[in-house]
């Protein structure tokens, strides 16, 4: 049977150029160490950070440089510095990137400046004698393993709240941006940062920002576009206000040790129906143990929209899900044990649990 036989050639033909195909590509992808796909980091980030759009295009354009590993072996692989008011998703970020990486959303070093910021602390990192007090606490600061990385995984590192830190600690930071590398106070100890993400946040500026919006929030919505536009034209808008704070706050050569600055703009009202979307998976994956599920209808959602505080971000839906939510299902789940289809709705104004028509 020739025509069976010469299908059978064509498709060993076929098959042997497939695998050597497969086999060109695999060796394309293993060029670089990093394990990682940016492509699966970012779509990881886009499902669940809102309105950060500009901020997430810099961290993807940070990932590829990352991945494609010809970055510097003599400095860190990155120094990012996430700017913005509180809960607009700049630590969530973070715990995303690491959820992505790692499987886990903790598996990173948070260094809280707050804390570096008593004496003891600092003095691990700025290099305070040894035999001063802490001076040996310094290292339980820093989890190593997780600044580290591997071979096949970058470390990441947080250090939150920047402008909490001293000019002494932000000194000593300056030589981990340059040359990636921590001394610590007992000089025993070297850290090494040359495999490491490093991630900085900061709220400086936010609030000088913020006044400004909440101002151009009430007026009506042409006149509230036009001084925008004004305010960017005569360098005022929210992103001049904060980077002169920048600028008044730390030295030239620290920014200038900063890769990237990300602006995170402030939770707008627009965003909080996605933002409940998110909100409310995190429920239901935590629900899943009881075998619930949980829905809210559209009064629901416009309940949890109502009277948003800019000022707070996304924080403050968070709040609000652990406050007027949660109390009303734990005790309808209490009470109706075998229910496992809710939906959320409103009585009387408040969140209440509705009779769900698919298991009551
Ligand atoms: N843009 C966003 N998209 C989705 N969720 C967000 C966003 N911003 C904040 N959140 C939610 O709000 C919570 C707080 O956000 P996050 O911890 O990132 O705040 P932050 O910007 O680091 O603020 P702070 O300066 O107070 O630390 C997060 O757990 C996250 O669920
Ligand atoms: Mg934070």
């Amino acid at each position: 049977m020739p025509f069976i036989n010469d299908v059978l050639e064509h498709n060993r033909e076929a098959n042997a150029q497939k695998s050597h195909a497969d086999a060109a590509s695999q060796q394309r992808l293993t060029t670089s160490r990093f394990l990682f796909e940016p492509k699966v980091v970012m779509q990881h980030l886009r499902a669940r950070i809102i309105g950060q759009e500009a901020a997430l295009g810099e961290i993807e354009n940070m990932l590829n440089v990352v991945k494609a590993d010809f970055s510097s072996t003599e400095r860190p692989l990155s120094v990012t510095l996430m700017l913005g008011s509180t809960g607009v998703g700049k630590t969530e970020t973070v715990r995303l990137i690491s959820e992505a990486i790692y499987g886990r959303p903790d598996a990173f070093c948070r260094i809280d400046m707050n804390t570096l910021a008593q004496e003891h602390y600092a003095a691990a990192l700025t290099g305070a004698p040894p035999g001063y007090v802490g001076s040996k606490e310094g290292t339980t600061l820093f989890d190593i393993e997780a600044i580290q990385g591997s071979f096949s995984k970058p470390g990441i590192v947080l250090f939150d709240e920047l402008e909490k830190a001293s000019t002494e600690v932000i000194r000593s930071l300056l030589n981990v941006l340059d040359s990636g590398t921590l001394t610590l106070s007992s000089g025993s100890k070297t850290i090494d940062f040359k495999n490491s993400l490093i991630f900085m946040t900061s709220n400086v500026g936010a609030r000088q920002a913020q006044s400004a919006l909440n101002y151009f929030s009430r007026l009506p919505k042409p006149a509230q576009r036009l001084c925008e536009r004004l305010a960017e034209q005569w360098g005022k808008s929210s992103q001049h206000v904060i980077e002169k704070a920048l600028h008044q706050q730390f030295d030239p050569e620290f920014i200038n040790r900063i890769d990237r600055i990300l602006h995170y703009c402030p939770v707008d009202q627009h965003w909080l129906p996605q933002l409940i979307d998110i909100e409310l998976n995190k429920l239901n994956q935590r629900l899943r143990k009881q075998g619930c599920h949980v829905s809210l209808d559209a009064y629901a959602i416009a309940l949890l929209s109502r009277q948003h505080d800019i000022r707070f971000g996304a924080r403050n839906l968070a709040r609000k899900f652990r406050t007027q939510l949660e109390p009303v299902l734990a005790r309808f789940i209490l009470k109706h044990p075998l229910q496992k289809k809710l939906l959320i709705g409103v009585k009387h104004r408040q969140l209440s649990v509705m009779a769900h028509p698919v298991d009551s």
